[in-house]
């Protein structure tokens, strides 16, 4: 793989999304690896990362300098570019000059390898203090800026290259270039990593881990769950078996979705529990948000438990064993649960928690090294219809959290139309891919005086709430358009009988959540 090293975690997950978009396989490896660790992954290049720290700060990041030794092209990035100049004998400064955001960077001479292609002058995106105030020996200027003088640079014979800005984000112009420039033309790594080779490289390993034993899985209706199952389906066809909870709390249409388009398209043998009536019993009176969610959680774990106990007992009769269990774990888990390079535990709320020790499972994680635009292209290319792969976030507990108030069937019934019509109108609108999501909240609680016709109304509000986000930590309100708020508001007052008004949310992630509960 390509190793990105990372000295701040943001920065270089981005940088892993960006080399897998050129084509390469990347993974990050955390800066405290030794020159060992890193070399027994055998590292095609190498990525430093952009970092928050200043290379002057106590205890800020280091790299082991044996790391220059190994012969791996080498890309330095902000704070990885300084740490490289100062390793090989340059000279990092704290000249008082600050760069953030947009700025203008002018190629030296041809710009070299790394900046080959480009236009003279470009747009980057800066975020630094301290600044590279003299290449190493053997290193050429490629760019500079007003501010600084040396901001990429680069060594042709080792294949060492540097920048200042962050060629990871998509406010610097020409930033994927640099990183396609560096891996194609610099390190001479073909493009050659794509949907399609992980697909048939996952089928293989999972007929490997699997055998011809029994393996189960819990399909949500989101993304990850299905494209995990279509996986493991595709390599073990019928020893799968999928269970689906249907709580009552799900979405228009999200059923059929699941039970008839996926099925079709995957084949997957499919269960449905149909625990509306449990579900909603236990919800009945309450209001209170975690009390919400702690009852919505539980019994979703024995519903499917249920389920899992009738298989268990159903292959013992016939001799079989249900070994596995597919989780849809995905590489940023893996990461943030500290194991950057593949070996790490896994977060305990990723596994389907509660379930009895004694059954045992063996988890099968296909997605364990994808990022979530990749699991998506990979749900395509196996043929998941595009309502389930470009699904937009949506919380386990469904619409249990997004009525304030008590839950009951009618209210869920308001909430499910209204939903639906902005949803419609969202992706009419083509604003699916800019959203990160858009939650509608339905104050059930709440009534206020209308007009209609002629009538008076005293109906119930919903809140829209759009918002983007890179990773949903954070999230600003989105500003859609008003014709787009427009007739969202219209419909849903004119469709939906009990609402009478539509109202929007216009706060940030901090100091709001996404979800109201
Ligand atoms: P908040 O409301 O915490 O939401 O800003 C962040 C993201 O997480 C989703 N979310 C959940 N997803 N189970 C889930 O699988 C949950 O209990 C849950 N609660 C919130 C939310 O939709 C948003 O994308």
């Amino acid at each position: 793989p390509v190793l990105v090293v990372d000295f701040g975690a943001q920065y270089a997950q981005l940088i892993a999304r960006r080399v897998r978009e050129a084509g390469v396989f990347s993974e990050l490896i955390p800066s405290t690896a030794s020159a060992a660790e890193i070399a027994a992954h055998n590292p095609v290049a190498i990525i430093l990362s952009g970092g928050p720290s200043s290379v002057y700060e106590e205890g800020a990041p280091r790299l082991d300098p044996e790391v220059f030794e190994l012969g791996v092209p080498t890309l330095g990035i902000c704070y990885g570019f300084q740490v490289m100049a100062q390793a090989l004998g340059g000279e990092v400064a704290h000249t008082g000059l600050r760069e953030y955001g947009a700025t203008d960077a002018a190629l030296v001479g041809s710009g070299g390898v790394l900046l080959e292609g480009q236009p003279l002058e470009q747009n980057v995106w800066m975020s630094h203090g301290d600044q590279v105030s003299k290449a190493p020996a053997g290193f050429e200027v490629l760019a500079s800026t007003a501010a600084t003088p040396v901001a990429a640079f680069g060594n042709a014979e080792k294949c060492f290259y540097g920048v200042q800005w962050h060629p990871e984000v998509k406010h610097s112009d020409f930033g994927q270039k640099v990183i396609e420039n560096f891996l194609h033309k610099a390190a001479g790594l073909p493009a050659n990593w794509n949907a399609g080779n992980v697909i048939a490289e996952q089928v293989e390993r999972i007929k490997e881990q699997i055998g011809d034993a029994r393996v189960i899985s819990a399909l949500s209706g989101g993304v990850d769950s299905a494209v995990s199952t279509a996986l493991v389906h595709k390599a073990v066809g019928d020893q799968l078996t999928a269970v689906f909870v249907d709580h009552g709390l799900l979405r228009k249409g999200e059923r059929e979705q699941v039970e008839k388009d996926y099925v079709e398209s995957t084949g997957v043998r499919l269960i449905t529990v149909d625990a509306e009536e449990t579900f909603l019993g236990h919800l009945a009176g309450v209001t209170d948000p975690e009390e919400k969610r702690k009852i919505i959680g539980r019994e979703f774990i024995r519903a499917f438990e249920k389920v899992q106990l009738d298989l268990v007992a159903e292959a013992r009769e016939s001799g079989e064993k249900v070994k596995f269990l597919v989780q849809g774990t995905l590489y940023p888990d893996v990461v943030e649960s500290g194991g950057g390079t593949g070996t790490a535990n896994i977060k305990s709320h990723h596994n389907v928690g509660g379930l009895p020790e004694d059954l045992d499972f063996e988890l099968v994680e296909p997605l364990r090294t994808l990022f979530k635009d990749e699991v998506r292209a990979i749900g395509r290319e196996l043929g998941i219809p595009e309502a389930i792969v470009g699904r937009q976030p949506f919380p386990g507990p469904g619409l249990g959290i997004r009525i304030i108030g008590e839950v009951t069937r009618e209210r869920l019934d308001i909430l499910r139309e209204a939903d639906a019509i902005a949803r419609e109108e969202l992706t009419k609108a083509g604003l699916d891919k800019e959203i990160w999501q858009c939650p509608v909240v339905l104050l059930a609680d709440v009534r206020s005086v209308g007009v209609q016709g002629d009538g008076r109304t005293y109906g119930h509000p919903v809140v829209l709430r759009p918002v983007s986000s890179e990773d949903a930590m954070t999230a600003d309100w989105s500003r859609l358009p008003y014709d787009v708020l427009s007739k969202i508001s219209n419909r849903i007052t004119n469709e939906v009988r009990e609402i009478n008004r539509v109202v929007l949310d216009v706060t940030s992630k901090p100091p709001g959540t996404i979800e109201w509960e």
